[in-house]
């Protein structure tokens, strides 16, 4: 290939980054304006087309954002424990992604789209090798698509093919679906499909797909008018905070889950191909469950002939103070399949090789594998690695808990603080107070976010600090006063 021009290269650096960033030292949280300012109202008018544009709460300004801190299109400045519903893992405009965005191979992706799986080109090969080292332990292929949601529903195909196959050929039939006679292929183009089930919990969110949406159960809204598959749930355990003081509690609801889950299993013998649930439940509410509790799901499902699918589109990359949450719950094997998404900057699964589906035309899209995206998800991993970031997450997240017990020792209404490295809530006592309190917090230059009914949702970049956290604290305190 032609080496690109020095004229190309300097085109180039115009387009990338026109602005010098300001220091990240220069910002602090001030809010001069009303919330949204008038600039960003001005802004907001414009863009009717989009359908969703009645619910914007922000424009942000992305040349001015740095670090931790989000400017807007009024220059406000907000400390973010946000980060775009967990999507943002390193803060705005972080080096190591720019030279990523900068770099030839990037733009070249950029322009060049490939059907990856058919056709690519190396710097995919690139990015598959390094993400071979983030691969969660015995999982050893990878399924790439754009959103989180998108990755959950392939993995549960993955649990349908696999599951499908098995029972084809312990009742002699060929495991090939094109071997079938043509009578039993007619039937299933003509939509006979499986009666096989995926176990799902209370609580849990999914995606927005037809498929990941019937094994969602955390609100109406995501649901409503929409047809279902009908499979079964069961009842998510929830943990009680501090996890000491309500230990037999929280051992008895666990126990009381399983227990259900065992009599769904009986009830749907040879049926189940997969029970799917989060680490972490998150957009539930931040629900959490015990190591052991997982462990003995895992035992169960494989007792069933089930994959255990653990969702981690939001406990992913590094949040919890590990690549992954699942790591910290001590399986004794690797689950089958685990999603990822969000911060991975692309949706997506990793999956054992004993379920991986290699047939050709089984779960081809057109776009698996957007080589960008996949430059941008490995070097944030390869950024989370180099500034130790996961013991940075562990140490600074175990410090935010424990402030944010503090001031539930001083505001009553403040409850159940909980977390593990950055994924953090606590409840208020209604909706209504919940968002004022979002209301209050954000006037005063933080800007958290809302989850399950009535919890507030803090997912702060990973490269936030302790001073960033006494910040947060400090407005988290006035506004918890303010409520009274
Ligand atoms: C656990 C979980 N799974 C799936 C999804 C869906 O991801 P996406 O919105 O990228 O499709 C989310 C999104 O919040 C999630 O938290």
């Amino acid at each position: 290939m032609r080496p690109l021009g020095e004229a190309w290269h300097r085109r180039a650096r115009g387009l990338f980054v026109t602005q010098p960033i300001m220091p990240i030292e220069s910002l602090i949280p001030a809010v001069r304006t009303e919330l949204p300012g008038p600039k960003s109202r001005e802004l907001m008018a414009r863009g009717a087309l989009d359908m969703q544009s009645g619910y914007r709460a922000l424009v942000v300004d992305d040349a001015k954002s740095r670090g931790v801190f989000l400017v807007d299109a009024d220059g406000n400045v907000l400390l973010d424990l946000f980060a775009n519903f967990a999507l943002g893992a390193l803060g705005y405009n972080h080096e190591s992604l720019l030279r990523v965005a900068r770099s030839e191979a990037f733009v070249r992706a950029a322009v060049n789209p490939t059907s990856t799986p058919f056709v690519t080109t190396p710097s995919w090969f690139d990015v598959l090798d390094g993400l071979a080292r983030f691969a969660p332990a015995g999982m050893g292929k990878i399924y790439c698509v754009d959103a989180g949601g998108e990755g959950v529903e392939a993995a549960l195909k993955v649990a349908f093919i696999a599951h499908g196959e098995r029972r084809r050929v312990s009742a002699g039939l060929p495991k090939n679906p094109l071997e079938l006679e043509p009578a039993e292929q007619a039937r299933i183009m003509d939509n006979a499909g499986s009666d096989a089930v995926v176990v799902s919990f209370t609580g849990s969110f999914h995606g927005r797909g037809l498929g990941p949406l019937s094994a969602t159960h955390s609100k109406l809204m995501h649901k409503a008018d929409l047809p279902a598959f009908p499979w079964p749930t069961c009842e998510f355990p929830v943990s009680r905070w501090p996890l000491e003081r309500y230990a037999d509690e929280n051992a008895a609801a666990e126990a009381r889950s399983l227990a259900q889950l065992e009599r769904v299993l009986d009830g749907h013998v040879g049926k189940v191909a997969a029970i799917l649930v989060e680490p972490i439940q998150s957009e539930g509410g931040d629900r959490h469950a015990s190591g052991a509790f997982f462990r003995a799901v895992q035992q169960l499902a494989a007792a069933a002939g089930a994959a255990l699918v653990l969702d981690e589109v939001q406990t992913g990359v590094g949040i919890t103070g590990s690549y992954w949450a699942h790591e910290q719950l001590e399986l004794p094997r690797p689950p089958e399949l685990m999603t990822f998404g969000k911060k991975m900057q692309m949706g997506g699964f990793f999956v054992t090789d004993a379920l991986a589906v290699t047939q050709f035309g089984r779960m081809y899209q057109t776009r698996n594998g957007d080589r960008g995206r996949g430059m941008l998800g490995l070097a944030t991993l390869e950024t989370i690695e180099k500034e130790g970031l996961l013991a940075h997450v562990r140490d600074t997240g175990a410090y935010f808990l424990a402030q944010l017990e503090g001031l539930a020792a001083r505001h009553p209404h403040m409850t159940e603080p909980r977390g593990r490295g950055f994924l953090l809530a606590f409840d208020l006592p209604s909706v209504q107070a919940r968002d004022e309190f979002l209301k209050r917090a954000m006037r005063r230059g933080v800007f958290a976010s809302y989850t399950g009914v009535r919890s507030v949702r803090l997912r702060p970049h990973l490269i936030t600090s302790q001073a960033e956290v006494d910040l947060a604290i400090a407005v988290f305190d006035a506004a918890l006063a303010e409520l009274g």
